[in-house]
This record gives C-alpha cells, structure tokens and sequence, in this order.
C-alpha cells in the first residue's frame, strides 16, 4: 500500500492545494452560511428549513478546513453554524434519523477538535434523539416522520456512528447495541445476494417482516442507486471499525466489490443509478466520493495483501472526479459537479432537485477522501 500512495503523492498535494485555494475564496463568501447546491454558480442558503438533513455538510467542511489549515476564520463559521442548529435541536417534531449526519459533522467534530464541553452535550442529546427513533419489536431506526412508522432507509448506516460514539462518552454501550441492532437489521433485509443494495425497505412496525421495497431515489425497485450503495459502503466499514464485528466490514467489502465492477464500467464516475436505462446521461459524482471514503476505510482495516485492492478504487475513483467533475476555478463556487439529488424528480420546481450539478455533501466528501490520502501519506513517510 506504501508504495501504489508514494506513486500518487504529487496528485494527492496537487488537489490539496487546489482545494485550499479554492476554499478561502469561497468561505470568504458563504461564511456561516447552510448551503446545498449553487444556482448560477453561487451557493445557496437553507437557513429557512434549518432541519434540511444537509445543512451542516459545510460545517464539516469548515472543520476539516481548520484541521489541515489552522485558520480561525473557519473555525468561527463551524461553530457559528452549530449554534444556530439549536433551535433544531429542540424543536422536537422537526427532528428525523438524519441528527446523525447534522450532529456529527458539527458537534461531535468541534468537540473532537477543540474540547468544547458544550459541543459534546448537543451530540449526545442529538444521539439520543436518533436512540428513540429505534423500533424494538422491528429491530429497525426509523427514518422519517409522518405516515412511514415502519420506512427505514440504506442511509442510516451513516447516522449510526452518532451511536457507537455516544457509548464511548458515556462509557456504556446501550447506544452502542442499538446502532448494532439496527446494523444487524440492515445487513439482513437491505443488502441483496450480489452485492446490491435497496435503498427503501418498509417493515411491520410489529414485527419487522418486510412488507415493501419502494423505489426510494434509484431508477426503480430493485435497481441499484449509486448513492445507497456508497452509504453502505462507508456505512459498513465505519460500524466495522467502532465495534470491531467482522461481519459488517465482509459486508462492506461485499458492497464495494459490486460497486467497483460497476463503476469500472463507466470510468470510475458512478452513474445516478447503476441500472439506469443506457439513454439516460444522469450521474452522480457525491456517490463516488462516499465509496472513495469508504473503500479507503476498508483499506485501513484489511490485511496487507488486500489493501491494494480498495486504496487503487479510491484513488481510480479520485482521479476520476478530478478530471471530469472538479470545478477549479471561479465559474462556481462548489468543486464538484455532476451530482444528482435522485433518479425521478418529485417536484422539478423544487430547489432540493438536483441533476448533474453540485452537491453540498458531494464536495464534503471528496475533500474527506483527499484529508484521508493525505493522513495515510503521512503515516507511510
Ligand atoms: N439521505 C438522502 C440522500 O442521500 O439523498
């Protein structure tokens, strides 16, 4: 694995610097703002639906920002953002499974950075909302609020980790079980023989028998949306990596097997759906950035002589967005493009409708996935 990172180092920096270029001219700009996609090439603000489960992506960028870099500035905007969440956080019929991303791309990583004791209490309170969403005669978290009782979503496995790190906190796994419980449920009923996964499954709320497969944001039922295999990529490799149950990273690795044949079909940028009909031109970069996250997690946690294998995936998939999706310069202010919100539209005229366009969580990514390289560069120097 030393030796496929040394071969890639100068690509590695290269975008590196191209990010912290690009990110002081735009952070200057959207400030301690709530973005999701631009519009003419410039950010919009979700401030007015400040429950919108995108709205702290920016935030976890400012923190990685400010890991790398030391500037103050996006630490200021980090936490300005987390405080204005507040009021999410106690409006309780707003709330929904997403507390997992929205809290620990803030509070747990300003706590993390900083020690901010305030920080990690709204984490903890967010971890506990996202418990209570836990179905015990389903063995499932519920997703969303509403007539969905027994809807639970692939993209959960990424609010778990909210979960596994409340029990380190407060030294007792009861989050912990529930996160497993839910994984278990996931691993079981979402994720098909070959590797595939649903993005929708709808239980009986009283038992937890399958009653439905919807078509969630793929082509259709039974296809194969590119980002719910990313979530499940990442999602799998990181409950493998906080509980240590081997299952989960065969489960993630199985995952990432289908997703990597299917992506070398198509130059290593994912399609929206991976079964899309072949006239459609619908892709979506921020599904290739979540499995590079994930295949390099995968990558960390195997023996030596599979590591290639996944870290080659990621950087194939890296150098793939850098040439055909990374925006550089000033013509918009996100760095990737070609990110598609979901297969079907639901309402064209709404502003959550993105196709082929720049995804908030699209650029997170990527810019984690870079962070990781960067980190792993470091430890084989
Ligand atoms: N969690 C919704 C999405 O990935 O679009």
């Amino acid at each position: 694995m030393q030796a496929l990172l040394q071969n890639h180092e100068s690509f590695i920096s290269g975008v590196w610097d191209n990010i912290e270029k690009k990110a002081e001219t735009i952070a200057n700009r959207i400030k301690d703002g709530m973005p999701f996609t631009t519009v003419n090439g410039v950010y919009d603000d979700w401030q007015d639906n400040a429950s919108w489960w995108t709205n702290t992506f920016w935030t976890g960028t400012l923190w990685l920002l400010f890991k790398e870099t030391g500037i103050e500035s996006y630490k200021q905007y980090a936490q300005s953002i987390e405080k204005k969440m507040d009021a999410v956080l106690h409006d309780y019929d707003e709330l929904h499974h997403d507390v997992g991303f929205m809290w620990l791309l803030s509070s747990v990583l300003n706590y993390e950075l900083t020690g901010d004791k305030e920080a990690r209490s709204r984490a903890m309170l967010a971890a506990s909302v996202l418990s209570s969403r836990f179905n015990m005669a389903g063995g499932f978290i519920r997703a969303w609020n509403g007539d969905y009782a027994g809807w639970a979503i692939i993209d959960c496995m990424m609010n778990v980790p909210l979960l596994y790190w409340a029990s380190v906190q407060c030294k007792d796994d009861r989050f912990k079980y529930i996160g497993m419980m839910h994984a278990d449920k996931t691993m079981k009923d979402f994720i098909r023989a070959d590797g595939s996964v649903n993005h929708i499954v709808v239980f009986d709320e009283n038992n937890g028998e399958i009653l439905d497969i919807p078509r969630g944001q793929g082509y259709e039922s039974g296809s194969s949306w590119s980002r719910g295999q990313s979530w499940a990529v990442y999602g799998f490799a990181q409950s493998y990596h906080w509980t240590g149950k081997t299952e989960y990273l065969d489960a993630a690795k199985r995952v990432a097997h289908y997703a990597l044949t299917c992506l070398s079909q198509t130059g290593y940028v994912p399609l929206c759906d991976y079964r899309q009909p072949a006239d459609s031109d619908l892709l979506d970069s921020s599904a290739g950035a979540i499995t590079a996250c994930g295949l390099i997690e995968i990558a960390k946690a195997v023996p030596e002589a599979e590591k290639s294998l996944y870290l080659q995936g990621a950087l194939s998939i890296i150098k793939a967005l850098d040439a055909s999706c990374a925006i550089w310069d000033n013509s918009d202010e996100a760095f990737l493009t070609n990110g598609t919100s979901a297969f079907h539209l639901s309402n064209p005229k709404h502003r959550s409708e993105v196709r082929n366009g720049a995804l908030v969580y699209g650029d997170y990514y990527f810019i984690e996935a870079i962070c990781k390289l960067k980190e792993l560069l470091k430890l084989s120097a």
